[in-house]
């Protein structure tokens, strides 16, 4: 798939902008704070329904501005789609093809993206919660029904630990009422484990090309779904409820105590190791940077093998970073068969691609986009 027109209005610092993309190659130059990231994130939030920087939709609405729009149409292999995506107050309302969407969870699915940015050492040495969002988002994305089962259990976790700090009291426990939770919590939660433990399998293969890859061979990278419940990718959904079910059950008073829920799907982490060592604790800062775009192109290939389609690249800032190795590796796989959008502060640095590709340059300054 690739992105053919963009238009933004009142897009952050970007008044009103319309871009008509490369099938290819497209790259904005520019110094920092002029605009960049903004467009990039504004691609970001079609795919994703949330910008990978803040939760806070007013946060894009163009300062002394009332609403932001970005509309983008997309060519998939079968057909065309216009999206449109208009942020008013608190408010969004999102189309497509000029028919509004009921859910905006429904948007999930149509434009697929990866983005690159150097944030992305955050999966790598930053908190579970990194890593998990970096496997969701990529399930969610080939899988929409996935990101409804998330956005409903979370929504069923938040109840029950309300449930739980008001059964602080011993006097005010409804055990029946609990366990009603409990059946809901662990429904939806089985789901997600066993959907991820499938996933996982096809990603981690994968990964462990890419860094083999971007090694030489050197390095072999294992990924392990670490769990707060004792689960395997042996078990089926049913008995992952049940496992999951008895934990809770386990954990009763102790959950009382600390009013949240304890194990499950939102606390499980994953184990990344090169060579059998832990890369979080005691990997370089070398092979953290590896692990990570490791993982970024193994979400690539899954996408594609899910799909059928290549997504859309966004590569934030990172392209200077990287070393001729990695840079090559990277450029050999996009290899005019993959749409990417590269933003760069320095214009000599993308000397080399251009050369090779079909190309469109822009220069992006004060919030102005202008092609060369
Ligand atoms: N809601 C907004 N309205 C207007 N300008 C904004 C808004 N949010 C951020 N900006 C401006 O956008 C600029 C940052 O743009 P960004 O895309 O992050 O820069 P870069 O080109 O370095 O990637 C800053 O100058 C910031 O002041
Ligand atoms: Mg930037």
């Amino acid at each position: 798939m690739y992105i053919k027109k963009i238009l933004l209005k009142n897009y952050r610092n970007i008044d009103n902008t319309y871009l008509d993309l490369n099938p290819n190659l497209n790259i904005f130059i520019g110094n920092n704070g002029q605009g960049k990231t903004n467009l990039l994130e504004a691609v970001y939030l079609i795919a994703t329904t949330e910008s990978h920087r803040t939760n806070r939709d007013s946060e894009l609405i163009q300062w002394d501005e009332d609403s932001a729009l970005v509309q983008l149409k997309l060519i998939k292999t079968d057909y065309d789609l216009t999206i449109s995506y208009k942020i008013e107050g608190r408010d969004k309302k999102i189309k497509i093809n000029k028919n509004p969407l009921e859910k905006i969870s429904d948007l999930v699915g149509n434009l697929n993206v990866i983005l690159f940015s150097p944030e992305d050492l955050k999966i790598v040495k930053g908190s579970p919660s990194n890593r998990r969002k970096f496997l969701d988002l990529e399930i969610s994305q080939v899988n929409p029904y996935y990101y409804h089962l998330l956005k409903e259990y979370n929504h069923i976790l938040k109840q029950r630990n309300n449930l739980l700090k008001k059964m602080y009291n011993k006097k005010n426990r409804d055990l029946n009422l609990l366990e009603v939770w409990d059946d809901k919590l662990t429904d939806k939660g089985s789901k997600i484990i066993y959907k991820r433990f499938q996933v996982l399998n096809k990603l981690k293969i994968l990964a462990r090309l890419a860094q083999r890859k971007l090694t030489s061979g050197n390095e072999n990278l294992n990924i392990k779904y670490d769990s707060t419940l004792k689960v395997s990718k042996k078990n089926e959904k049913e008995e992952i409820k049940n496992i999951f079910l008895n934990t809770l059950k386990k954990e009763r008073e102790k959950e009382f105590e600390r009013g949240y829920t304890l194990s499950g799907p939102h606390r499980d982490d994953l184990l990344l190791k090169i060579n059998e060592i832990n890369v979080r604790k005691y990997g370089s800062q070398g092979q953290q940077r590896t692990v990570a775009l490791a993982l970024k192109l193994a979400e690539l290939e899954f996408m594609k093998s899910e799909s059928g389609e290549y997504p859309v690249l966004l590569l934030d800032d990172v392209f200077s970073e990287l070393d001729k190795n990695r840079r090559n590796t990277l450029l050999s796989i996009i290899n005019e068969r993959i749409q990417t959008l590269i933003t760069t502060t320095d214009s000599k640095d993308i000397n080399k691609l251009l050369k090779k590709n079909n190309n469109n340059i822009y220069n992006v300054k004060d919030g102005v986009i202008e092609k060369r």
